[in-house]
């Protein structure tokens, strides 16, 4: 029989987490890692189950919000850390952990939950959608000249210590995600682990250097974490620049701090992840020079409360459509809704008319910020239309330009 503990000893259930998920990635984890990452658990939101007595799976998440479009922000658990040990696997251990974790979360107020898939075949049963797409760019640092015509932002680009620079991201960061759909916000404890040097999770890595752009007041209005990875080629260097995350305030400051990392000496190439309608390959004479490593899902969404989320949004025209939202692992979530937009505000209320568009949950999830079509979807046979322009009034309603963006890796 399945179980979820139920937090009568928190500490220890996450110690006994912390074996049981590196386990289910084929890993250990030191006590030095699991002390890096202590202060980001709380461990309500922490699951371990068992099955027959026996742990053997984990699943957990962070508090953070998610910006919308038009600036409005939701309450977001941030799913991170599931995994089934190998000798326990297909037993249905997983989707106990998602339906226990997601009950959870709506209770706790959070409106979506979202999460980046080690694999993209696990999530879309359980209402997940892929909501953000990125792009791995390499740059091919000797070749690639910016055109004279490009966006450039006032002020300097400095290189600052990790202690400066622990003042100044956090607050372009904070900036940039606001306006960012797709955003997510991102605690204290978060960025002690992206800009430390334990190494021991996501960032932290000791290596790294931090490229600050200052406007000319001398306020941080953008960041490049980035490494230098030496290669020596027959005496030449060959190094490779991977940014970890570049974030600005404006495109113009995203393309000076871009600009200045493939200018750095004994470079070739570039590597590092950018929205994939990003306008730095608009702005170098030979496109080519900016190829792409890979281009995939990056942020899955699972709406657990249709009508805050959607409702909460800007819309991108002045229309109406209602929908029939199926949803089979949580299934009060889904029924139909009146959605209608006066081109600038969404509304979003169940109602009884007819339906004009079916369509599951995680297809939704996907259509949420802006980043999917409705009109591909329903091509794919993935939608079910019940008038003929339903699918092209759903993309006009939640359609944003530019595409949604999430930076933030958990
Ligand atoms: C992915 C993982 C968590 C699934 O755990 P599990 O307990 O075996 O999953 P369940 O038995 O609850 O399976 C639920 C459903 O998901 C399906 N499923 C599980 N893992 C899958 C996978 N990797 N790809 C596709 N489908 C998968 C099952 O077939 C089952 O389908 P059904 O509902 O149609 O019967 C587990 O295999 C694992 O830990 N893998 C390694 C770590 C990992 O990849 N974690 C995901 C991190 S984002």
């Amino acid at each position: 029989m399945i179980s979820i503990a139920d937090h009568e000893d928190p500490e220890a259930e996450l110690a006994t987490y912390h074996r049981v998920d590196a386990a289910a990635f084929g890993a250990t984890r030191s006590s030095q890692q699991e002390a890096a990452k202590r202060p980001l658990i709380e461990p309500s939101r922490w699951f371990l189950a068992t099955l027959d007595d026996e742990p053997c799976g984990g699943a957990g998440s962070f508090a953070t919000e998610l910006t919308l479009p038009g600036g409005a922000t939701v309450p977001a658990a941030a799913v991170s850390d599931v995994g089934v040990l190998p000798t326990h696997r297909r037993r249905g251990v997983a989707a106990a952990l998602m339906s226990r974790q997601l009950e959870v979360a709506a209770q706790e107020g959070d409106a979506v939950a979202v999460l980046h898939a080690s694999d993209a075949g696990i999530y879309g049963r359980f209402g997940y959608g892929v909501a953000t797409r990125w792009r791995q760019i390499r740059v091919d640092a000797r070749r690639a000249t910016f055109r004279a015509d490009r966006p450039t932002a006032a002020g300097r680009t400095r290189l600052v210590t990790r202690e400066e620079a622990a003042r100044c991201c956090p607050t372009v960061h904070d900036a940039a995600r606001q306006h960012t759909p797709g955003g997510l916000a991102r605690s204290a404890a978060w960025w002690d682990v992206v800009l430390g040097d334990s190494g021991a999770y996501l960032g932290g890595d000791p290596e790294q250097l931090v490229l600050v752009h200052e406007d000319d007041d001398g306020s941080p209005d953008g960041y490049a974490i980035y490494r230098v990875h030496q290669e020596w080629s027959g005496g030449q260097a060959a190094h490779t620049l991977a940014v970890w995350e570049l974030v600005g305030t404006s495109p113009a400051v995203e393309l000076d701090l871009w600009a200045t990392l493939v200018a750095h000496d004994l470079i070739d190439t570039v590597t590092g992840p950018i929205r994939v309608d990003h306008e730095l390959r608009d702005v170098v004479v030979d496109a080519r020079q900016v190829g792409v490593r890979w281009d995939q899902d990056l942020l899955w969404l699972r709406l657990l409360d249709v009508e805050a989320v959607l409702g909460a949004r800007s819309a991108g025209s002045e229309d109406s459509v209602v929908v029939e939202v199926v949803d089979g692992f949580r299934p009060r979530t889904g029924g139909r809704f009146l959605l209608v937009g006066d081109g600038d505000q969404l509304r979003c209320a169940r109602t009884e008319a007819p339906s004009e568009l079916r369509l599951d949950i995680d297809d939704l999830g996907a259509l949420t910020l802006g980043g999917g079509s409705a009109r591909a979807l329903a091509r794919a046979g993935r939608i079910e239309l019940g008038h003929r322009d339903a699918a092209t009034r759903l993309d006009r309603l939640l359609g944003t330009d530019p595409m949604p963006w999430c930076w933030v890796r958990f």
